[in-house]
This record gives structure tokens, C-alpha cells and sequence, in this order.
């Protein structure tokens, strides 16, 4: 069974938020191919997806056909690509339009093709344009061509929901609901863990853990995050339906003492707010003392660790600089997961950020 997605803004990290999410679930599958934020993957088994797991495919389906021009030609000639007769339809990928307007002609339905307006900008400055069609086709031509209908489209409206309402917010620390999705994916974990976040602030990720129905502990040192994770958690689980439960203390994670957990997703906490553009010198001392903080609490998270579990961490990264992960793995004796081609860190950047997270999962 073969599948297609398209992918978020940030097309490498999507794709490994699928890879380890299929691997978490001992899913075989292979790639067939990748390119700006297409992915199609072959399954030997059909799998239910469903997108809201996932923090990075914007709109996933089945592929329909993937084949040889003359094929392809054939199949268009013989099959029904849209089982409507009339509908607004859109085009993603790079096949000639044509093809389908002559198609649906000859069908005798009444097909209108929406352009394009919803746009997404891709980490690395490319453009994706996407409609709000009645029927959107992957339409692909590379040395094969690919058809396929979306099946599913990723509604963010629960993450607006939660991002905007949830009672405590700190705009400046924050980390997006897909983000936090994306991480928890690549961590392993599954319903019934328990996922660890040792510097869980106001707690985005704990909200994201409990939702995929996974218990979370979170631990910070600092007395108002806690209140404020405090408070939102009680809010999720008033307005949601949770399965799972948490627990939150203040407390400083370089002492961890009996605490049991299968997974660590967090993000590192960088010192003081960056507000302007640092100079070589200045990003080299950051990345510096950032290292020197963070090595001796990543040494006790891999002695409290499960073996082979994982911790999924940003580190703190510039355009031009990023940390010698090397020496941290030296000194910590914890290893970077690579999987497949998917290799960490994997950077997340935004236009306008001083500074940019570089994404690592270790074990
Ligand atoms: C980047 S923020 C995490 C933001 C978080 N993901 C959220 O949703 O709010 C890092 C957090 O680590 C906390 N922190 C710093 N040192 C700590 C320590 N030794 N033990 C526990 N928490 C600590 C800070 O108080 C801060 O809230």
C-alpha cells in the first residue's frame, strides 16, 4: 500500500516525525520517494492514519496509482480519479492540468479547478500554495507519475483552541503545540509510557502528551511556571476528555530521585532572552556556556534512564553556529539516533529568530 504526504514547513523534521512514528509502532514500510515536501512511503499492510497524531503533514492519502507514462495514461483513460459529478477541484504537484480539465470533459462532469491561495513558507524560503478544493489531487511527475487523492487535511483549530485559551501563556519560552507533537513522536513513547519533560515551563508539552493519551511528570524550578503549568493542566483536562495523568512539582532536575519515566522530551532552557543579533564572538561564549550547563544535567538523565529509551531535546543554534554535539555525546556517553537517511540534529528555524533550535534525539 503506498501512501503520500505533504509535508509541513519544515520538510526533513516532518519526515522523521513519520519515520519514528511508524518505527515506535514496528510498521515496516519503505520510502519511494522525497522531494521539497512531498514523501510517499510504501507499507506492506494498509495502516489507518490519522493526520491530528502527527505536528508536520499538512494533508495525507492513499496513492492511487504510481506507474510508467503509458500506465498512468491508461489508467487516467479508464478509472475514476473523482467519484463526484460536480465539484471544485486543485491540483498538487507538477503535472499539466490539462490532462485533468480533458478528463473530466470527456467524464461529462462538471469540474472547476480552484487555484491555489493558502500559502505556506518552507523553513528553507520555498513556497507551498495549497486550495480548499472539494477534491484535491496529488498529481506528481518525476521519472514515474503519481496520482492520488487527499484524504485528510490537518485541522489546527484544536491547537489555536488550546495555544490562545489555555490560561497561562509565556509568548517568549512557548514552544508550538505541532512542535511538541513532533517531538513527542520521535521519542518512542506510546499510550501507557510515561513521558519526562525536566524543564516543562508552563507546560506545552505535558498539554500534547496527555492528549495522545500518554502520563506525563513535569518538573521546573522556577515557582510561577510551575503555578502556570498548574493551571493549564487543570484547564485541559476540564475542557478534554483525558485518559492520562500528570504529575507536576517544582523542583531542580539535576536531582532526580525516584522517579520512573520512559522517555525524556523537553526543551533546554537558554539563560536570558535574546534580543538582538550577537556577534561571532558572542554566539561562540553562548554556545559555550549553554554546553557547560546542560552536559552535567544530560549525564543524570542517562543514568535515570531506561536503556535505549530516548530524550528529544533542543539545543540552542544560529545560522552561521551551532553546538559541537560531538563533544557533548563524548562527555555524556549518550548517542545520536539516526534512522534509515534520517540523521540528527535536525535544524527548526524561523525568519526573525536570533536564535534557532537544533533538534536532537539521543539514547
Ligand atoms: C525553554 S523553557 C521551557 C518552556 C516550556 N517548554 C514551556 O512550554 O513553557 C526552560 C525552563 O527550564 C526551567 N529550568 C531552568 N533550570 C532548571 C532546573 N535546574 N531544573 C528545572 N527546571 C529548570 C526554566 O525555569 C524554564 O521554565
Amino acid at each position: 500500500m503506498e501512501y503520500f504526504f505533504i509535508l509541513g514547513r519544515n520538510p526533513f523534521l516532518s519526515k522523521a516525525e513519520i519515520f519514528l512514528y511508524l518505527e515506535t509502532r514496528r510498521i515496516e514500510f519503505e520510502e519511494i520517494f522525497f522531494e521539497r515536501n512531498f514523501l510517499t512511503i510504501r507499507l506492506k499492510e494498509e495502516f489507518n492514519f490519522n493526520i491530528q497524531e502527527f505536528g508536520g503533514i499538512i494533508k495525507l492519502g492513499k496513492l492511487k496509482i504510481f506507474s510508467k507514462k503509458q500506465d498512468f495514461l491508461e489508467y487516467l483513460e479508464k478509472e475514476e480519479v473523482v467519484p463526484s459529478d460536480k465539484f471544485s477541484y486543485s491540483i498538487i504537484g507538477n503535472i499539466d492540468e490539462n490532462i485533468f480539465i480533458s478528463k473530466f470533459k470527456k467524464e461529462r462532469k462538471k469540474a472547476f479547478i480552484k487555484r491555489a491561495r493558502n500559502r505556506i513558507l518552507l523553513q528553507e524560503g520555498e513556497e507551498f500554495f495549497f486550495s480548499n478544493a472539494d477534491f484535491e489531487i496529488f498529481a506528481l511527475k518525476r521519472n514515474k507519475f503519481f496520482l492520488g487523492l487527499v484524504e485528510q487535511t490537518y485541522d489546527s483549530k484544536i491547537d489555536e483552541f488550546i495555544d490562545m485559551r489555555k490560561p497561562v501563556r509565556r509568548e517568549e519560552f512557548s514552544i508550538s503545540p505541532r512542535l511538541s507533537k513532533i517531538m513527542i513522536n520521535l521519542s518512542g513513547l506510546k499510550k501507557g509510557n510515561i513521558l519526562f519533560d525536566p524543564f516543562c515551563g508552563v507546560g506545552c508539552i505535558l498539554i500534547e502528551s496527555l492528549l495522545k493519551n500518554i502520563p506525563a511528570i513535569g518538573f521546573d524550578i522556577d515557582k510561577k511556571a510551575i503555578e502556570g503549568a498548574q493551571k493549564n493542566l487543570e484547564w485541559l483536562s476540564k475542557n478534554f476528555d483525558l485518559n492520562s495523568n500528570y504529575k507536576i512539582e517544582r523542583k531542580n532536575s539535576f536531582f532526580l530521585d525516584n522517579i520512573d519515566f520512559d522517555g525524556i522530551v523537553t526543551e533546554a532552557p537558554l539563560g536570558d532572552l535574546i534580543k538582538r543579533k550577537l556577534s561571532n564572538d558572542e554566539k561562540k561564549d553562548f554556545l559555550f556556556s549553554f554546553e557547560r550547563k546542560i552536559v552535567p544535567f544530560l549525564k543524570k538523565f542517562k543514568e535515570k534512564k531506561k536503556e535505549n529509551s530516548r530524550i528529544i531535546i533542543t539545543f540552542p543554534a544560529f545560522e552561521n553556529l551551532s553546538l559541537n554535539i560531538k563533544e557533548i555525546l563524548d562527555l555524556t556517553g549518550l548517542s545520536l539516533l539516526s534512522f534509515k537517511e534520517i540523521k540528527f540534529p535536525i535544524i527548526e528555524k524561523r525568519k526573525n529568530q536570533f536564535v534557532h533550535r537544533e533538534l536532537a534525539v539521543l539514547y
